[in-house]
Order: structure tokens, then C-alpha cells, then sequence
């Protein structure tokens, strides 16, 4: 028989301080109405002075946890999408794992704004490879570290989070395609040229713009509105089902603008494009599972739908997956 990949657990975070548009204005030259026009976000969330994007994962990975009923030592992987570990190294997912008091492998997966799907994809291999049979997937990000707060063409789009997904193995189809790609000839497009062992940040370094994320906005744009319905089909293609069958496309919320241009090239109604980029900004690897926790909280994904998860990024990368939900639909209430 074979054996399938299925979300028993989602859970996610967003730290607790609010940067609103109105407070950016006070920073740079931009405008409310420019931001919302151009982005459709109006605020964004941002570590608090000593957390780390290793704080916001373990606060996700406890409610997934608890979501899905799985005690952390009944985990036997963690991978952990992000682009901004607490260190270069140890891996941030090593800091979460003894955070929670698990023994599993633990190891972090960079693709940037992809991350979280990259990782499912490490955690669906596992589970389908017989190699392990609960994995947990987090996407975390705290890119608010790594963006220069005088440059406006990039420090109204970020914020903070992280989300998180229990897999385990069964019977019953769950992550149904997944497909995922690489271009690094666009390596240049988005970026954080130093820090790394090609640019070591030095004493005195200071206020260099090579530290800080530095992106060609319009060229991203245009990859980002190719990347989704291309990676959306081919995954759709590889589960046998259409664009007719989801209940939701999730895609990595960016921008609304991207959002909007997607729904119209897909032929797909808004209404089954989720989006709540207006209150968490571009929260990078968190974005796809916050997205979907926001989606089953709030009641509106049920047991049976059909979701496609979509993710764009530096590298560059993409990657989506189309999933059965399997969960019932939660309420309010509980
Ligand atoms: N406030 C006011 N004006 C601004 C701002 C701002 N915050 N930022 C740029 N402008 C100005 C520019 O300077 C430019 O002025 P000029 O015409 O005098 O030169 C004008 O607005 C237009 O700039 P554009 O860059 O052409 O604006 P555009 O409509 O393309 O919007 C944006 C820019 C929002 C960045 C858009 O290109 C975009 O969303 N790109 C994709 C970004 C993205 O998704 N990145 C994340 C990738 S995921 C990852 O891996 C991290």
C-alpha cells in the first residue's frame, strides 16, 4: 500500500508589535496611499529587541503540535524553512528542537520566500520513502533584521512570522503533487550580498547597503507573476486535477498587485485566492502556512477541500503543492 503525506497540525505566530504605514511614513519618503495602492498592505508585524526568528518558530511548532495531538518526542524530523537563522550557524531548526525537547534530525532548508514549501517537500519525501513518520515542517522568517529601514523600495514589503505544519504518514492521499524549481541565473535579482563567506560583514562595517535585502522590484514582479500559475498547473497536472477543483489557491502573499494579475491569468475567481497581505506584509517562508492557518481558524477550509500552496522567491525558486485537506473544519468556538 502506499503511503501518503497528511497535515494533522497547523499552527502559527505573529509577533506582537504592529509597524503600520502611518509609522513608515515618519521613517521615509512614501505615503499610506502609495503603499496600499501598489502592495495592498497597510501594516506588518516585527520582532520585539532580543527575539529571533527562532522564537517565532516555537511558538508555531507548539500550537501545531498541539493541533495535531503529537507529543514533540513523537516527531522524528524537523526541517525548518528560512532565510533568516537566528546565527549562521547552528541551524535555527536545532535551536527549536531543543527549545521544545525533541531528539529528532533537525536541519534548515534555504529558499528564501520558498522555504515552506521547499521543506514540505524534505518532510513528503521522508514520510513517502518510509524514512520517517511524522515530520515537522515550519516556515520562519524575521526578515525586519535584514532590511534597511532608509530604503523605501523594500522596507514597506516585510514583516515577521513563522507557521507550521504536522505531517504524518497515511493511508489516505494528503500532499497529492509537489512540484518545485530553481533558476539561479536569477540569483542576482534579490539578495543580501554580505554576511555570507563571500562578503563577511566586518567591525566597522556598519551602515553598508550590501547587508541589507536589495531586490530589482519590477524584475521580481515579473517572475512572480509567471512562477505561480506555471508551478500551480504543474502541480495541479502531477495530482490529476484542474484549477475547477480547488476550494483555494494559497500563494506566498508579496503583493496584492501579484495576487490579482495571478487570479486573472489562471482564470481562477478572487474569492478562491486567499490573501491577507494587507495585515502581515511579505512574511517570506511563514507567509504559505500562516496563510493556511489563518484559512482553517477562521473556518473556512472543511475536510475533502482541495488547496494549492504556492511559493516564489530568491534563488530564484518556486514551488507548490496541491493538498487534500483532511482536517475537519474548526469553528470559533473551538
Ligand atoms: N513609497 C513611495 N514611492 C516609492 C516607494 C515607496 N515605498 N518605493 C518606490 N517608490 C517610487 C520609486 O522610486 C519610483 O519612483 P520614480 O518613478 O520617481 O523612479 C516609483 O515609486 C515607481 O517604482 P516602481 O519600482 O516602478 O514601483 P512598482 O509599482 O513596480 O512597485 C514594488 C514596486 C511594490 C516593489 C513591486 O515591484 C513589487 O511588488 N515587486 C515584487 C516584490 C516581491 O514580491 N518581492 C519579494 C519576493 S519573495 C522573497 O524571496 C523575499
Amino acid at each position: 500500500m502506499t503511503t501518503h503525506a497528511c497535515i494533522t497540525g497547523i499552527g502559527s505566530y505573529l509577533p506582537e508589535r504592529i509597524l503600520t504605514n502611518r509609522d513608515l511614513e515618519a521613517m521615509v519618503d512614501t505615503s499610506e496611499e502609495w503603499i496600499v495602492a501598489r502592495t495592498g498592505i497597510r501594516e506588518r508585524r516585527m520582532v520585539a529587541e532580543g527575539e529571533a526568528t527562532s522564537h517565532l518558530a516555537v511558538r508555531a511548532a507548539e500550537h501545531a503540535l498541539a493541533d495535531a495531538g503529537v507529543q514533540p518526542s513523537g516527531i522524528d524530523l524537523l526541517v525548518l524553512g528560512t532565510s533568516s537563522p537566528d546565527m549562521i550557524f547552528p541551524a535555527t531548526a536545532c535551536l527549536v528542537q531543543e527549545a521544545l525537547g525533541m531528539t529528532c534530525p533537525a536541519y534548515d532548508v534555504n529558499a528564501a520566500c520558498s522555504g515552506f514549501v521547499f521543506a514540505l517537500h524534505a518532510g513528503v519525501t521522508a514520510i513517502e520513502s518510509g524514512r520517517a513518520s511524522r515530520v515537522l515542517v515550519i516556515g520562519a522568517d524575521a526578515l525586519t533584521r535584514h532590511i534597511d529601514f532608509a530604503d523605501r523600495t523594500t522596507c514597506v514589503l516585510f514583516g515577521d512570522g513563522a507557521g507550521a505544519v504536522v505531517l504524518e504518514a497515511s493511508d489516505e492521499p494528503g500532499v497529492l503533487g509537489i512540484v518545485l524549481g530553481s533558476d539561479g541565473s536569477g540569483a542576482g535579482l534579490l539578495k543580501i550580498p554580505a554576511g555570507g563567506s563571500a562578503r563577511p560583514v566586518t567591525p566597522g562595517g556598519a551602515r553598508d547597503a550590501s547587508r541589507f535585502v536589495q531586490m530589482n522590484g519590477n524584475e521580481v514582479f515579473r517572475f512572480a507573476v509567471n512562477a505561480i500559475p506555471t508551478a500551480t498547473l504543474e502541480a495541479l497536472e502531477a495530482s490529476g486535477h484542474s484549477i475547477d477543483d480547488l476550494a483555494w489557491l494559497v500563494p506566498h502573499q508579496a503583493n496584492q498587485r501579484i495576487l490579482n494579475t495571478v487570479e486573472q491569468r489562471l482564470g481562477i475567481p478572487p474569492e478562491r485566492v486567499f490573501s491577507h497581505v494587507e495585515t502581515t506584509g511579505n512574511t517570506s517562508a511563514a507567509s504559505i502556512p500562516l496563510a493556511l492557518d489563518d484559512l482553517y481558524t477562521s473556518g473556512r477550509i472543511a475536510s475533502g477541500d482541495l488547496v494549492a500552496l504556492v511559493g516564489f522567491g530568491a534563488g530564484l525558486t518556486w514551488g507548490a503543492a496541491v493538498v487534500r485537506w483532511t482536517k475537519p473544519r474548526s469553528t470559533e468556538e473551538n
